[in-house]
């Protein structure tokens, strides 16, 4: 089933040039990108996002680095999309992530591992509702 995801180049991806390649593989798996953006988060934004986290310890560690420098924001959609960019993501802490995902081929701290993508459809249509609300 044809559905849409939200993914964000975290701003340790953007500062590593890794925009392009990251496009790329979403594009070459055969998802189309239907919305692109850069922008540096607002703080609101950023708490809003990851507002499930909250009452997490590292939450504005979190904060703080979605806010430290320009994001890339993608609407992403395709057959399985949200499912399909999760697996090319890798798992949460990149040295726990497979080689072949993002995650596992460019990062190794779990506080700055590249890449976001919605976990699921009820995210992914609250996600792309506070980030692309143009859409
Ligand atoms: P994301 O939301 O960024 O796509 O990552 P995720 O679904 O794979 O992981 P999630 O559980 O939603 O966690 C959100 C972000 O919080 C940071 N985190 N740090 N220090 C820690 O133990 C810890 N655990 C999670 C990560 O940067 C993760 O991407
Ligand atoms: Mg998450």
């Amino acid at each position: 089933m044809s559905e849409r995801s939200f993914v964000m180049i975290k701003p340790d991806g953007v500062a590593a040039g890794l925009t392009g390649e990251i496009i790329s593989r979403i594009e070459r798996r055969g998802l189309v990108v239907v919305g692109l953006k850069k922008l540096t988060v607002t703080r609101d934004a950023a708490e809003s996002h990851y507002a499930e986290h909250r009452a997490r310890p590292f939450f504005g560690e979190l904060v703080d680095f979605i806010v430290s420098g320009p994001v890339v924001m993608l609407a992403v959609e395709g057959q399985g999309a949200i499912g399909a960019l999760r697996t090319m993501m890798g798992a949460t802490n990149p040295l726990d992530a497979a080689p072949g995902t993002v995650r596992g081929d460019y990062a190794l701290d779990v506080g700055q591992n590249i890449i976001h993508g919605s976990d699921g459809e009820e995210s992914a249509a609250r996600e792309l509702a506070l980030h692309f609300a143009e859409l």
